[in-house]
């Protein structure tokens, strides 16, 4: 073969490869309202910027005819190439090739991505569209699922791992997103789950959609499974871009920072009476955050899901940060167990990956009850704890209102390394409620008098007077400074700079025993 002809060879190669299943189950594809696996890389990466590996890689299975099967590639794209202008390695289902069925080879051109990942130092981004294990191949597939499955746990806390869930997703197939640290859906084209519906239908009698047994309404606000619903493919591909931003390429490298036009001395003058004179009356905290940081902008995650807890991301003076808030318009913006486990989840990653903490808390407490108590409220409260607790990252928190009871000492409260924690005036740190506190300790002179009510009311009001107000705490340093909520910005700037070179540590050991 000539020189020229050589050329031509590779180019046909390429060519064919290039068409995955074969133009029809392209067309397919796109009838269902979804992308290729190569055109999501193309809006994903910064333009011309993918390289691809083992594009003409070819499955080994002689089983069931598969050996007249074969499709350069074997139903999964993978490469490197840059977003924002910094290296990402990225794997895409095919679906059109055996619906994106994973075999040994297919696994293995993953693995070689995540292990170059791992040695370089830059996320994972998988783009998942694949109906599990390709069922010919048998065990040597399900090898491969557990090749995956290592790599994502032994990458956990090296580089930022990402999963867009495209298409369907079952089986042990959702097992190797569930270990990344976020999970994108798309609404309507997109499922995870153990065992389908007509699975569910036999096992438990259950009727039951997939949209309603796995789709990402079900996971974003149900499950807690993942962290971004998404209304289609371009939307998951842009809040994938926006995540990155915020941060880094890995557990030794710092976010990255962006040129801050909002004055840093910016005074926030409604959160002056943002929060209502009566103590029970809600108030949003995303408006408090939205009142502080960059330009109002603040990056979301988990949005529908225990919405008592708000987390995402956001940046002062530039720098990215990871907020952990009570939300009082939602629950009274009380701890149970899922926005616990929400918190405690968020609050590892951003220690993990060198992402400094901003804590606002209002909480009444933790969510008592049989549901809360059976279903293991203290073990999952307890997982905030730990996580606060062993964070080693900068640590701040704002106290807007409510810090009652356990939370107070939970939500990153200076006994458990917070580094600055301020309160505004209207902070009420006590260990519980001035009314429940009154019933239980004044109970003996409230049945005593003439008028019990009134004299609840009396006692309560003198308690709330003593004990309901930052001031106890700030007498004893466990509230470095009591600040005007209008200078909450310009505290919390200096206080972040001031933090800038922390270094702090956790004894040795292998891991930590968190309350699973
Ligand atoms: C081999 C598969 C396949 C699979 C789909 N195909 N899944 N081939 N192994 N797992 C093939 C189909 O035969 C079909 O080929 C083509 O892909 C498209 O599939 P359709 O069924 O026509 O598409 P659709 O109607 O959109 O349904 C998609 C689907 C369904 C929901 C994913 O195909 C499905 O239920 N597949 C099986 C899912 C599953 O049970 N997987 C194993 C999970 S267990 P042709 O040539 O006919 O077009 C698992 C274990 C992991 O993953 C272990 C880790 C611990």
């Amino acid at each position: 073969m000539s020189r020229k002809d050589r050329i031509k060879q590779l180019r046909g190669l390429k060519a064919k490869a290039l068409l995955g299943g074969g133009q029809d189950r392209l067309d397919a594809q796109h009838a269902k309202q979804k992308l290729s696996a190569r055109e999501r890389l193309d809006l994903l990466l910064d333009p011309g910027s993918f390289e691809e590996m083992g594009m003409l890689v070819t499955h080994r299975s002689t089983n069931f005819g598969l050996e007249k099967q074969k499709f350069l590639g074997d139903g999964v794209v993978t490469g490197h190439g840059t977003i924002g202008g910094r290296t990402v390695f990225v794997f895409s289902q095919d679906f059109t090739v055996m619906g994106g069925s994973l075999s040994e080879a297919y696994a293995e051109k993953i693995v070689k991505i995540m292990d170059l990942a791992a040695k370089v130092g830059a996320p994972v981004i998988g783009l998942n569209d694949s109906g599990g294990a390709r069922i010919q191949e048998g065990v040597v597939s399900l090898a491969g699922y557990a090749d995956i499955f290592l790599k994502n746990t032994l990458m956990s806390g090296v580089v930022p791992q990402i999963s867009a869930i495209l298409g369907p997703c079952a089986g042990g197939a959702v097992y190797s997103p569930a270990i990344t640290d976020f999970i994108f859906m798309t609404k309507g084209t997109s499922y995870m789950f153990v065992t389908g519906p007509e699975v569910v239908k036999t096992v438990t009698h259950e009727e039951v959609s997939k949209e309603d047994l796995g789709g990402a309404t079900a996971h974003g606000s149900k499950s807690g499974v993942s962290h971004f619903t998404c209304d289609n493919e371009i939307e998951v591909i842009e809040g994938i871009k926006k995540l990155l931003s915020y941060i880094p390429q890995n557990n030794l490298d710092e976010p990255p920072t962006v040129k801050c036009d909002d004055p840093i001395d910016r005074e926030a003058k409604e959160l002056d009476s943002i929060v209502p004179e009566n103590p029970n009356k809600p108030y949003d905290i995303k408006d408090v955050i939205h009142a502080i940081v960059d330009n109002g902008e603040f990056f979301e995650v988990h949005e529908q899901y225990a919405q008592n807890m708000v987390v995402g991301f956001t940046r002062l003076n530039g720098k990215s940060l990871g907020v952990i808030a009570n939300q009082p318009a939602f629950l009274a913006g009380v701890l149970d167990i899922d926005s616990s486990v929400k918190g405690a989840r968020f609050v590892r990653f951003c220690d993990a990956f060198n992402i400094p903490l901003l804590v606002f808390e209002d909480v009444p407490g933790f969510l008592p009850g049989t549901d809360q108590e059976w279903g293991g409220i203290i073990r999952n409260g307890a997982k905030l704890l730990f996580a606060f607790a062993e964070a080693t990252v900068p640590k701040v928190t704002v106290i807007t209102r409510k810090a009652y009871g356990g939370a107070y000492d939970v939500m990153n409260s200076k006994h458990i390394r917070g580094d600055m924690n301020f309160a505004w005036p209207c902070a009420e740190i006590a260990v519980m409620g001035a009314k429940g506190a009154t019933e239980i300790i004044f109970r003996k002179e409230i049945a005593k008098s003439d008028d019990p009510d009134a004299a609840l009311e009396k006692l309560t009001d003198e308690f709330a007077e003593r004990f309901a107000n930052p001031y106890s705490a700030a007498e004893r340093g466990y509230v470095d400074e009591v600040i005007e909520p209008n200078q909450t910005r310009l505290k919390l700037i200096r206080a972040y700079e001031m933090l800038e070179n922390k270094v702090d540590t956790n004894p040795q050991k292998k891991h930590g025993n968190i309350p699973l």
